[in-house]
């Protein structure tokens, strides 16, 4: 198939390319369609929904059998995530030891909800339950590293490292 480039939404264009190259190994193959937006999720850091329509075509199949995979597993995204991945502990020892405080001002620094990302692309911000550095609550890990003993006043030059 000629890959083609297109405008999506008017305003933005989508290569096409890039979806077509990474389809190439997976052509012809059978129950392929985990794999396949595992790799387009590594390609684009999210599933773009013309990539997944063009996937659609190209497997010739339903383009709602692709969404309902995408939709079922939770490592899949649908939109556009930050460079940096901020995961704050809501667990029960962090609850204790203040994280409230500590979620508020790293929404207020980066104007964003739960499970947002920056326009700049730069941080997503996400709640998590408990993860196991109790001793250290009130936690927050940016990626794989973990901020431990936080207070809202050493958010933002934490933040700032990124
Ligand atoms: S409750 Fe936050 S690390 Fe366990």
């Amino acid at each position: 198939m000629q890959a083609e480039t297109v405008k999506i939404d008017g305003n933005s264009s989508f290569d096409f390319d890039r979806v077509e190259n990474l389809l190439q190994e997976f052509l012809g193959k059978k129950g392929m369609i985990v794999p396949i937006l595992q790799k387009i999720q590594e390609e684009f850091g999210y599933l773009p929904r013309p990539a997944l329509e063009y996937t659609a075509k190209m497997l010739r199949i339903p383009a709602s059998k692709i969404y309902g995979v995408a939709t079922f597993y939770a490592q899949f995204h649908l939109q556009p995530r930050g460079k940096n991945i901020i995961r704050v502990c809501r667990g029960t020892a962090c609850h204790v030891r203040g994280v409230s405080k500590v979620a508020e001002k790293a929404q207020e620094i980066l104007k964003v909800g739960v499970g947002e990302t920056t326009e700049d692309l730069k941080f997503t911000y996400e709640e998590v339950a408990c993860i196991g550095a109790c001793g250290l609550a009130p936690v927050m890990m940016i990626n794989d590293q973990t901020f431990g003993k936080l207070a809202p006043d050493k958010v933002k030059t934490i933040l700032e490292k990124f």
